[in-house]
């Protein structure tokens, strides 16, 4: 992984950067190590450090976090990287309380940064350390109601030697041996120590309360074309669901009303359906080849709009948009 250091840069007193294990970590939470690999990447070659991040213009950076998801984080990392500039001259502070008065750092991030990149022993539990330790312990009392426990018993683990790397030795084998429905105990380092093992249950745990169904909401957006190729965009308002992203003009499923944009000869292109935290969204997605003047938005063309810099539930609206679009043009555009 980019953001760690090997055991030559260790024996020679070399420390991960806390910039970039601040990154990977904020990355981290909203995807898998492979797809933040390729985010990871083109963050840091374009802002190798937190300086230049916090120099960086709102939307070049809400453009590299587009496919991500969750973009209050987008927001967040900004704010955190020129609070580190602004009132820590631009070095991230060491300690996990310094650390949690930062922007967008919880109690997970900033116990993870300074185990990882400061070797401070801290508890770093997150998902997969969670059913590492409730398997090690047994524990049967459910998610979430099961986390001060766990945290008390990866606490009893934690180790004053190198425990940056127990942290991050246990995320790893949550992650690819102690995973959560067929653990592979055959070859797993501690499975002499683990209980559960013992009990015959690791696979059954950790137990989870079960969760409240997501509800699904419904909406429309409209996806206007002018001749000359360019889309109807609108900025979205920086608080809310894509805050601050370019997106569509739609209603009602993000909790706005809102009626067509421009009058026009709408047709259906079909629906999207992407899911967010709290709720699915299936959305309409209604198209028009027209010249009219919109009373919301603004047209695009590129290379000032790519589709690339859209959220993926815009992105997924754009793709069935412009596919319905071309058949209708009989494959032209
Ligand atoms: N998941 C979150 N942080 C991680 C890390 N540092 N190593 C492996 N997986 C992780």
């Amino acid at each position: 992984m980019p953001w760690r250091t090997g055991p030559a840069e260790r024996a020679a007193g070399v420390r991960p950067d806390p910039y970039r294990v601040w990154l990977s970590e904020v990355m981290l939470q909203q995807t898998t190590v492979a797809a933040v690999r390729a985010y990871f990447h083109r963050f840091t070659q374009l802002w190798p450090t937190v300086a230049d991040l916090a120099a960086a213009e709102d939307g070049a950076v809400m453009a590299e976090w587009a496919g991500l998801g969750y973009y209050a984080r987008a927001r967040n990392l900004l704010a955190c990287a020129r609070a580190v500039v602004r009132d820590h001259g631009g070095v991230f502070p060491a300690s996990r309380e310094g650390l949690l008065t930062l922007p967008g750092i919880g109690p997970y991030t900033a116990a993870a940064i300074s185990a990882i990149a400061h070797d401070a022993p801290e508890v770093v539990l997150d998902g997969n350390v969670e059913r590492v330790a409730a398997r090690l312990f047994a524990v049967e009392t459910p998610l979430p109601a099961a986390k001060p426990e766990l945290y008390r018993l990866a606490g009893l683990l934690t180790p004053q030697r190198r425990p940056g790397d127990h942290a991050q030795a246990m995320m790893d084998l949550g992650a690819t041996i102690c995973t959560p429905r067929s653990p592979a105990c055959g070859i797993c380092p501690v499975t002499g120590f683990c209980a559960a093992r013992r009990a015959g249950i690791a696979a059954d745990l950790p137990r989870k309360t079960p969760k409240a169904a997501k509800p699904t909401r419904t909406g429309t957006v409209w996806v206007a074309r002018r001749p000359d190729g360019a889309l109807l965009v609108e900025r979205r308002p920086e608080r809310g669901l894509l805050g601050g992203m370019l997106g569509f003009p739609g209603d009602g499923w993000d909790g706005s009303a809102g009626a067509a944009p421009l009058d026009a000869g709408w047709r259906p292109a079909g629906e999207v359906r992407h899911t967010f935290t709290h709720f699915h969204l299936i959305l309409q997605v209604l198209v028009a080849e027209t010249a009219a003047a919109p009373r919301r938005g603004a047209y695009l063309a590129m290379p000032d709009l790519h589709p690339t810099d859209l959220p993926t539930l815009m992105r997924k609206a754009h793709d069935l948009a412009l596919a319905a679009l071309a058949d209708a043009s009989g494959g032209s555009i």
